[in-house]
Parts: structure tokens; C-alpha cells; sequence
């Protein structure tokens, strides 16, 4: 046993002499290989599948389900609506996310109030989110298609420009902007890379295939809001209000970017 451990060390230190320069650059490689173990076995289905009782099942205090939720493509279609979101409704006269979409769902149609579902936005060990299953469920059921935001309504391209220019925009105490951390590739924080978000092709990956995410670090599915707020809090920035016009502004600019990337949630991320 001893020499085998030994023998283990040895060979731990001459890979690390012989490949000093490989190693570090394969140190991107070590987490595609975890996040590849984990997408083959996401445990983000679990979200998934009680998102999908959760849409069906009377709650609130209407008694009602969501398959009268219009999310774009009808009353209750949740095939397909992923895809084309952020986008104009007329009822609220507003450019909405998945997220905020669901809020207006959840107060309009089962009566929740809009301060509890907030409060309750974001699982924890304790308590799993509601929203976080439910956008989990209906960002599954574009799985197969393609990104699609049109930016057909004047409201979709105001929001557009404005999310632009968010992304572009520095601001805080630290003078950051979204394209200070995320405007090259190959860039990294510690181990974790740095996604180019300059770039259609990162992009479409980072969406398509990421947000909502099972996120290994916080053992639940997290969704593009929570994204944000994080990156929000890593910019030094107030804490980011959930569902606000401006995530939606900041979101409806990254989903275009990322049109024609083929859908495939929930993601998998660290
Ligand atoms: C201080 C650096 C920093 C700034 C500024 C920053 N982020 Fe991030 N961002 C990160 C880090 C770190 C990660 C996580 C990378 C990881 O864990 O693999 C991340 C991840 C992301 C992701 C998920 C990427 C993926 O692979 O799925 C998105 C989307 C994102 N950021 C959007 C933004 C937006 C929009 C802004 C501006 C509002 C922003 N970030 C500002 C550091 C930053």
C-alpha cells in the first residue's frame, strides 16, 4: 500500500515536471470533464420533473394551475416559449423574462403575492424555490430548438439597446463592467473560466445549454436571474432586483446574441 502511494507521488511529481505548461492548460479540460459526468447525469431533472407538477397542480390562493399562463405562444404552450423569451406582452405592456413572466402568472392567475414569491425566489438547503423548478420544467421543453428573439415589437428593441449598453457600461465602486470579465476569451478567475460573451459562439453555448443551470456549488438549479444577481454582487453593485426592467433589459440583449443556439436545459454549471 505504502509503495504504491509512493509510487503515486512519484508519478504525480514527474507529470508535474515533465508538463508544467500542459497542466495549467489543462486545468480547463478537468472541469469539462466534470461537467460532462454531470450533464450525463444531471440531477437538474429532479427540478425539472417538480416544475412540471408544479405547472399542473391547483396552488395558491385561486386554486388555480398555470396552463392558462400565456408565456407567448398561447394560453398553458410551454413548448417553445423558452426559446423566444424575452419578449412583448400586451397585458403588461411589457418586455418580460421567463422569470418575470412567471410572477405575473403566479399573482394574476393563483393569487400568490408578488413580495412572497420574491422572497422565495431563490432555493436554499432548506427550502426549494417553486420559480427555480418551474423555469427548470419550461426551459426543458424548448430542448431541441433553436434561440429564437426576434425583437419584432419597438419595446424588445428598446430593451435590447438598453441591455447593451448595461453590458458595456462601468459603474460601482470598482469601475466594472459586464465586458471587463467577459469580453476576451481564455480568461480565468482562479479555476473558474470566463466565458467571452463578445463572442456568438460562446454565447449561444452559455445560454442554449446553461441558464437555468444545476449548480453543483449550491446543489440547486439556479436561472439566468440569479446569474445576474451574482454578478451583480461580484461588480459591487447593489443587490440586483429580482425580475426588474433591468435584468430584462441585460437578458434580453445576452438571449439574442445568442440566437441559433440549439436548447438544451437544464444546464450544468460549477
Ligand atoms: C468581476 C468579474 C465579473 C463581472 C464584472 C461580471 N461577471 Fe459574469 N461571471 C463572472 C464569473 C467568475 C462567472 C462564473 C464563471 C464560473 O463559475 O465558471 C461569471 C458567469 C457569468 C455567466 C454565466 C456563464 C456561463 O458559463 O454560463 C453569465 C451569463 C454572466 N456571468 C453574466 C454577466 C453579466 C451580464 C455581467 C454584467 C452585469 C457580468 N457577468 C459581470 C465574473 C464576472
Amino acid at each position: 500500500m505504502k509503495a504504491r502511494y509512493q509510487m503515486a507521488v512519484v508519478a504525480i511529481i514527474c507529470a508535474a515536471l515533465v508538463y508544467p505548461v500542459a497542466a495549467q492548460d489543462k486545468a480547463g479540460d478537468g472541469l469539462a470533464v466534470g461537467r460532462q459526468m454531470l450533464a450525463e447525469d444531471n440531477p437538474g431533472d429532479l427540478w425539472t420533473e417538480r416544475g412540471k407538477r408544479l405547472f399542473s397542480e391547483k396552488r395558491g390562493p385561486k386554486n388555480a394551475s398555470l396552463e392558462h399562463c400565456d408565456l407567448g405562444m398561447g394560453p398553458g404552450v410551454v413548448k417553445g416559449a423558452f426559446a423566444r423569451l424575452p419578449r412583448y406582452f400586451a397585458d403588461t405592456d411589457k418586455v418580460q423574462d421567463l422569470e418575470s413572466r412567471l410572477l405575473t402568472c403566479m399573482v394574476n392567475l393563483q393569487g400568490f403575492k408578488r413580495e412572497d414569491l420574491v422572497r422565495a425566489r431563490f432555493g436554499n438547503l432548506d427550502r426549494d424555490s417553486d420559480i427555480e423548478a418551474l423555469v427548470s420544467y419550461i426551459g426543458s421543453q424548448s430542448n431541441g430548438l433553436r434561440m429564437d428573439v426576434r425583437l419584432a415589437h419597438a419595446k424588445e428593441r428598446e430593451m435590447y439597446k438598453a441591455g447593451e449598453y448595461l453590458f458595456y457600461r462601468r459603474s460601482g465602486p470598482l469601475d466594472f463592467a459586464c465586458v471587463t470579465c467577459h469580453g476576451e476569451s481564455g480568461k480565468r478567475i482562479r479555476l473558474q473560466e470566463l466565458p467571452n460573451m463578445t463572442s456568438a459562439k460562446e454565447m449561444r453555448e452559455i445560454i442554449a445549454t446553461g441558464w437555468p443551470a444545476y449548480r453543483g456549488t449550491h446543489s440547486t438549479v439556479r436561472t439566468m436571474q440569479h446569474r445576474l444577481y451574482d454578478c451583480f454582487w461580484q461588480m459591487r453593485l447593489p443587490d440586483l432586483a429580482f425580475a426588474s426592467d433591468l435584468t430584462v433589459a441585460i437578458t434580453t440583449y445576452l438571449n439574442h446574441t445568442a440566437n441559433g443556439g440549439e436548447i438544451k436545459l437544464p444546464g450544468v454549471r460549477r
